[in-house]
């Protein structure tokens, strides 16, 4: 991987782009990722501004917006609007391209209420990505235009190839979150969305005869950067490489890993206004009432001693939710253990996960669907989280527990491996332990880690408390992150440079 140099640190305008952002709309951690890292670059003194899709909810709760005019997209369906508004306390301007036809229905941003993709995504995020090309040329009404754009995931996959043979234009970064979504679509479509023509080919978007979002990305940004130093390994190899690895490999020297920060304001819990009992590292003990609520909400035993097993995620494979419904009936014969699922997702794990709680009623509890507060109090009442991704690029769930004294067990893969640190016996002597790892990702190997948590929860004395306490002082901010950006921002930026000859 390619050393990050230390540079000065003049004032950016960066563009950044997103399909999801909190607190506007979000189905996972992209959305809390692109609602906290342009703060953070705020603070450190950029003039960051965000554009995204203007859907019906995100417009909801944009109370300022306010409509910029219209911006020639061709082959978009009808005039294409652009509305500004800001978000946290009017910090960062937010730009919400508003194509009714396109944005402007309800539900998820991805897919319809019959769980398949929207048909015409491509027309939906190429018009995002021709959107924020615009503005990045300085050709909307703004006045302004932006020194880099900080694009993200396949939905925005399609703005350096829009950019990258223009004159004036500014450089580019994307990130990615997670290589297996790629937004692959047919040879006609990639006629219709208006690129130039000679990027249908290996060097643009063209992927085994398929138009492929975040190939483009990947091959035309000046920088391209995913969220952990182990996912950014891990992907120029075939079995997390999806295809990619060898371009992703042959762009070494441009790929960079950063793990992601979280939002130590949303998520905090000596203030979370979601919880019913506030608590800090110190004030330990102080978790114990939300146990007790939780156990209520799902309709489980009201034990104060029961070790309390929590997980939040979306219900894909990608999860390891089988994993953890195949090492159930060992959890169960654990006199002590309870267990919450709280996700929605695909219909034959949500129909898997219904059935269990009816199996063992009073110890495990489930809810399907989507509940931003009902998360935070799993995160604040749950012992123990289980988080056995088979990949992870990231992952926030586990920087969740951490910081919420949830003693996370980890599949040891992408950013889970980079954010937890075993319990091994000595990592506890030297009080560096922070949660168990496993690997592989099977059900064995996830009960040894169980079987483990379980031994150290019963010994007697304070053990538990202080591997809790270890993970609670942590720092996962965006402090070091967003500075790892903003240095990488000026590389790109000479890269960039460079290519202009
Ligand atoms: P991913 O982005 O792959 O889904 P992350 O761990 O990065 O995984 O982020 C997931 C985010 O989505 C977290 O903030 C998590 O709390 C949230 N989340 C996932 N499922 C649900 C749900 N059913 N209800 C509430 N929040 C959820
Ligand atoms: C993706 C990844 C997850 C990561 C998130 C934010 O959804 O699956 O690991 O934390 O993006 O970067």
């Amino acid at each position: 991987m390619a050393p990050v140099e230390s540079l000065s640190r003049p004032t950016l305008k960066i563009l950044f782009a997103a399909s999801e952002a909190v607190p506007l709309i979000k189905t996972g951690g992209l959305g809390d990722v692109s609602g906290s890292l342009p703060l953070a670059l705020h603070r450190l003194g950029h003039d960051v501004r965000l554009v995204m899709p203007a859907y019906a909810d995100a417009i909801a709760r944009v109370s300022d917006a306010e409509p910029l005019g219209t911006l020639p997209v061709p082959r978009a369906p009808g005039p294409v609007r652009l509305l500004e508004g800001t978000l946290d306390d009017g910090m960062v301007p937010v730009y919400l391209v508003d194509a009714p036809g396109l944005f402007d229905r309800g539900g998820n941003p991805y897919v319809g209420p019959d769980g398949r993709d929207w048909p015409d995504n491509a027309l939906r995020f190429g018009t995002l990505c021709r959107v924020a090309s615009e503005i990045a040329l300085g050709h909307s009404s703004l006045g302004w235009q932006p020194e880099l754009v900080h694009a993200n995931d396949w939905q925005t996959g399609l703005i350096a190839p829009f950019l990258a043979d223009l004159a004036g234009r500014p450089a580019t970064l994307f990130t990615i979150h997670n290589l297996s979504y790629q937004g692959l679509f047919d040879r006609p479509t990639f006629d219709a969305i208006g690129l130039p023509p000679h990027w249908w080919s290996p060097r643009g978007v063209e992927f085994y005869n398929h138009l492929s979002f975040i190939k483009g990305g990947i091959n035309l940004s000046d920088i391209v950067t995913t969220v952990s130093p182990t996912y950014a390994a891990e992907i120029r190899q075939p079995q997390l490489g999806y295809g990619l690895h060898g371009l992703l490999d042959h762009r070494a020297d441009r790929l960079y890993g950063i793990l992601n920060g979280i939002d130590y304001d949303l998520w905090d819990p000596a203030t979370d206004p979601a919880i019913p009992r506030n608590f800090s590292a110190d004030r330990y003990r102080d978790k114990g009432p939300n146990k007790g609520r939780l156990q209520q909400v799902f309709g489980l035993d009201e034990r104060p001693n029961a070790l309390l097993f929590g997980h939040v995620g979306r219900l894909v494979e990608q999860k390891g939710i089988d994993l953890i419904l195949a090492a159930l009936p060992r959890l169960m014969a654990q006199p002590e253990v309870q267990l919450v699922i709280l996700g929605s997702g695909s219909a034959a794990l949500e129909e898997r996960v219904r059935a269990v709680s009816a199996q063992y009623p009073g110890r495990v509890g489930t809810r399907l669907g989507y509940d931003e507060p009902l998360s935070h109090l799993v995160e604040a009442g749950s012992d123990v989280f289980l988080m056995p991704s088979r990949f992870e690029p990231c992952g926030l769930n586990q920087l969740y527990s951490l910081r919420y004294g949830t003693v996370p067990i980890v599949h040891r893969t992408g950013g889970l491996a980079d954010t937890v640190v075993d319990a091994t016996p000595d990592a506890l002597a030297a009080g560096i332990a922070t949660g168990f790892c496993f690997e592989p990702a099977t059900a064995e190997a996830l009960w040894s880690a169980i079987a483990r948590a379980l031994a150290l929860w019963r010994q007697p004395g304070v053990a538990w408390e202080k591997l809790a306490a270890t993970g609670m002082r942590q720092d996962f901010s965006w402090a070091t992150s967003a500075r790892r950006y903003e240095e990488l921002y000026q590389i790109a930026i000479r890269h960039a440079l460079a290519a202009a000859g």
